[in-house]
């Protein structure tokens, strides 16, 4: 854990500081207060209380200390004892763990509405200055601000051919951008880091989208919130313990330093939007919309009916650069460690790309009929490494009932996407990386099978996002492998191993790049 805490940026003297003060004998009386009540509670819970299948659970802590590294996969091993809807305890939470296709759609797609809500966490109010579409219960108001979100984001990416185009332009330029420093850095054979690069290049999208502008990959103060940014996940993953063990907040541990943490993480992103929504504000022309930060001006504070208050303008915009930056940049680089694990497959693609595409132009969305093996490969990406194992926690709206069993109104759910990718009833040999399972004999893409894929959740609270991600993530990779080759570092050891949190990111890893033939002249990034 203290590597944790350095990481977000505290160095070790204040942890240790913090660890070293007195503690008071008050403190230990009320801890031991906390634990009578809590373990008389749950013995009376135990007679009271019809429980759903699952493992024992302790008191005080509940089965915090059987989640162990990665959770998604110790849920997937419960289901296979207790069925695929089963109960835990996560301190003072009963949580209904859904697992395996069949459940979770039924549960998504069935009783969309019944599992549309969201829990009422302490750490889901930070976000976004209160005013998250993503981490809000389900309601009226939640409809509404969703639906501008939505429409937004398809009138500035796919609403028509011509806003394809220009959101395609945006992506092919940071893909470029990305291909001249991958190939600066490796000059002389380097190897680096590909994650910073990523990074800047998922966010310069998204904030060419919100804000009309991007930045450099050299500018400091962007890599720096960045590099904040990228730690959001490991508090609001689902099996982060702040919220579950709000008893945590009264005394110095580890898991406290996380959550202020936390607070610090989304005050400094929120005050960086604010600012940039304020500007836009100040040059407002409701004649001329020129990003989606115009586009929520109108339609949130300009609008007649769309009972959000000004404040939401900043909310949605914080909430549509944090979910579209780290998740995209992610996914990115389980491509490049995945390109580099199987150079075989790396040829491949690019064989393909050279006969469909050719040399003298850089691919773009046309040719994706063409290359239905790179569109294979960034299936079998997303379905093998499951990066977002687990959705958003979601809550019950009303009682209802999953494969015969009850679950009540208000309970916190965990939706396993990784135990549908890995469902031996749907997946042939799920542990093993193969793009090929999606094609057919004629090679063409299985639309059924790609369909069945779990990364984006389904229902209500599916990703308003999954059309953006699909086409960045296809450039990207289309782009960065038409011009060069990627290769591990010979002097590490090539691991999939991953940190957990809401998304998977792959451990350190470096590579070098090598121009394919001539590099191709493209507009700068606008
Ligand atoms: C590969 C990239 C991406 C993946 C794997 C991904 C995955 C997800 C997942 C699993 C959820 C949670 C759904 C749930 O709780 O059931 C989600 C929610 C969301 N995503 Fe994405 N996402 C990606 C990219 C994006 C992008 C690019 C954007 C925005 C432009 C975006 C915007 C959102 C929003 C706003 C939500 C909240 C939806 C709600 O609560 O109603 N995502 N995404």
């Amino acid at each position: 854990m203290p590597l944790l805490d350095t990481e977000f940026g505290m160095n070790e003297s204040s942890i240790v500081r913090e660890w070293s003060g007195q503690v008071q004998p008050a403190l230990v009386a009320s801890f031991v207060f906390l634990f009578c009540l809590e373990a008389c509670l749950w013995v009376r819970n135990l007679k009271l209380k019809k429980r759903l299948p699952g493992p024992f659970a302790w008191p005080v802590v509940g089965n915090v200390m059987q989640l162990g590294q990665m959770p998604h996969i110790t849920f997937s091993n419960l289901a296979k004892k207790y069925g695929n809807v089963y109960q835990i305890r996560l301190g003072c939470n009963d949580i209904v763990v859904l697992n395996g296709e069949t459940a979770i759609r039924e549960a998504l797609i069935q009783h969309s509405t019944e599992f549309a809500g969201r829990p009422d966490f302490g750490s889901f109010q930070m976000v976004s200055g209160g005013k998250s579409m993503t981490f809000t219960n389900y309601s009226k108001q939640w409809k509404m601000h969703r639906r501008i979100a939505q429409s937004t984001i398809r009138a500035f990416s796919s609403a028509n051919s011509q806003t394809k185009k220009s959101f395609e332009k945006h992506v092919s330029g940071e893909s470029m951008d990305l291909v001249h420093m991958f190939l600066r850095i490796s000059a002389n054979g380097q190897y680096f880091n590909p994650s910073r690069e990523f990074t800047v290049a998922a966010a310069n999208v998204i904030c060419a989208l919100c804000f009309g502008k991007r930045y450099g990959h050299d500018d400091v103060e962007f890599r720096t919130l960045l590099g904040r940014i990228n730690k959001f996940g490991e508090t609001v993953g689902a099996g982060s313990l702040v919220d579950v063990m709000p008893w945590l907040q009264n005394f110095p541990n580890p898991v406290r330093s996380v959550y202020q943490n936390f607070k610090h993480i989304n005050e400094e992103f929120f005050a960086f939007v604010k600012e940039k929504v304020m500007q836009h504000r100040e040059s407002f022309d409701p004649d001329v919309t020129r990003d989606m930060s115009d586009a929520f001006i109108n339609r949130i504070e300009h609008g007649k009916d769309s009972g959000l208050t000004k404040d939401f303008v900043e909310g949605t915009v914080t909430d549509i650069i944090g979910a579209g930056q780290d998740t995209i940049s992610t996914g990115l680089q389980w491509i490049l460690l995945l390109l580099i694990k199987y150079p075989h497959i790396q040829t491949k693609v690019q064989e393909q790309i050279d006969k469909v595409v050719g040399r003298d132009r850089l691919p773009n969305m046309e040719d994706k009929e063409g290359l239905a093996y790179l569109d294979a490969f960034i299936y079998e990406t997303m379905r093998y490494t499951s990066f977002v194992p687990l959705t958003i926690p979601h809550s019950t709206t009303s009682d209802v009932t999953i494969e015969g069993l009850h679950i009540p109104k208000d309970t916190v759910v965990f939706i396993n996407q990784w135990s549908v990718n890995h469902d031996t009833l749907k997946w042939k040999d799920p542990h093993i990386f193969n793009p090929s399972r999606f094609l057919d004999e004629n090679g063409a893409l299985d639309k059924d099978l790609t369909n069945s894929v779990m990364i984006f959740s389904s229902g209500k609270r599916r990703c308003i996002g999954d059309q953006i991600a699909k086409v960045e993530v296809f450039l990207f990779t289309a782009i960065l492998l038409h011009q060069c080759t990627f290769e591990s570092n010979p002097s590490e050891a090539l691991t999939l191993d991953c940190s957990y949190g809401l998304a998977l990111k792959p451990l350190n890893y470096t590579i070098t790049t090598k121009l394919r033939g001539k590099l191709l002249n493209q507009l700068p990034p606008v």
